[in-house]
């Protein structure tokens, strides 16, 4: 259906109930935001044992601990004595324990139940098997993936593997040494759009010229509205005059220490569906992670990471930082306008895709073959 052509240049996209149907936005939270890996948490966040942090995958609250050994954890964020949801802050510290506040069934940071109200008069309970249910987790890029599926996906292939087919290489993505970065900014962007939207327009380059001046500036190969970011191993190169990846152009930060000499003065961005954009310049890496919340509403969550060092001498990020920023309201601004036109009879057939924009119709493959046929 999707990659029917329209006209030999165009092909066309998903139709507009695929942005706004309840339905449709619940099986994705069932067949993806809660089979596939899901970005959940900034391990730096979570510093300390007891440290903990809830989030949103699918239609689960799940929260993410450090436990007292130094790992981190995931469990369901739900009581086992009557279901309770046990954190409902959305970040905080415990102690030692995870107490529900309905009748104080209290857990340690492994899950395992350790008290209540009258367990010792309950010897038959078996405190594991009535332990906090966990959730699969795995440590990648310096933050905390997490699979509520009872056998999750290969890592190596459906995550990792997103940084090899775009860059090319295995060992590229290392150069950047990201889970040993500072978190240097962090910006909340309350998105009304579709998550797909921002997706797509994460994966194409056609607006860049349109609505990315500063962008365009720094990196003038996007002004042509390739998506040249999608050519296997290319990092689109910085203008020639261009110092930095700042709102100005001006110097940056140091070269990051293992990043290549073929990789400097350039920008890669990889898309690790569903949720995560990671983008490496020399100096720094932004990484967005998404919470799509409805069909209409998506949560994206940007850090700005940097070398410790620059994080630690309180060096003023807000020129590299700025850059970014306003790329992604000007991103999230055009979403939002596109919104509302998915419920409306013009988009009923959805829109099309031009050349440069073909390769988003394997996004939609991909997003229909996990679907099933059931929403074909
Ligand atoms: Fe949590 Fe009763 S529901 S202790
Ligand atoms: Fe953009």
């Amino acid at each position: 259906m999707t990659t029917s052509p329209v006209s030999p240049s165009l092909i066309a996209t998903l139709p507009g109930r695929y942005y706004t149907d309840p339905e449709i936005f619940r099986q994705e939270q069932e067949h993806l935001f809660e089979s596939m890996w899901f970005c959940a948490v900034r391990a730096g966040d979570l510093a300390r044992p007891g440290d903990f942090r809830t989030v949103q995958v699918g239609r689960e609250s799940v929260v993410v601990t450090r436990s007292r050994s130094g790992g981190l954890r995931a469990f369901l964020n739900v009581c086992r004595h009557r279901g309770a949801r046990l954190c409902t802050e959305e970040s905080g510290r415990v102690r030692r324990t995870l107490q529900c506040p309905y009748h104080a069934w209290t857990y340690d940071l492994d899950g395992t139940l350790i008290a209540a109200p009258n367990l010792i008069k309950m010897p038959d309970v078996d405190r594991v098997a009535y332990g906090l249910i966990k959730v699969a987790l795995r440590e990648w890029l310096g933050y905390a993936w997490v699979c509520l599926a009872g056998e999750p996906p290969s890592f190596e292939e459906t995550v990792m593997g997103a940084a090899v087919e775009r860059l090319g290489d295995a060992a590229a993505i290392e150069h950047y040494g990201t889970e040993n970065l500072a978190l240097g900014r962090r910006v909340r962007y309350d998105v009304g759009a579709n998550w797909k939207l921002i997706v797509e327009n994460f994966m194409e380059c056609y607006h860049c010229a349109t609505i990315h001046p500063e962008l365009t500036e720094v990196l003038p190969e996007f002004a042509e509205g390739y998506a040249a970011q999608y050519y296997v191993g290319h990092g689109a190169a910085f203008g020639d005059d261009v110092r930095g990846f700042t709102v100005d152009g001006s110097e940056g930060f140091e070269r990051l220490p293992d990043v290549a000499d073929d990789q400097d003065r350039r920008y890669y961005a990889i898309t690790v569906k569903p949720t995560v954009f990671v983008n490496l310049v020399p100096d720094h890496v932004i990484l967005h992670r998404m919470y799509p919340l409805a069909a209409d509403r998506t949560v994206v969550e940007c850090d700005w990471l940097y070398a410790p060092q620059v994080v630690e001498s309180g060096a003023d990020v807000s020129k590299s930082v700025e850059l970014f920023h306003r790329v992604n309201e000007q991103d999230f601004a055009a979403c939002e306008r596109t919104q509302p036109a998915m419920a409306s009879r013009a988009y009923r057939e959805g829109g099309v895709l031009v050349p440069n924009e073909h390769h988003i119709a394997l996004f939609h493959a991909w997003l229909l073959e996990r679907l099933g046929s059931s929403t074909g």
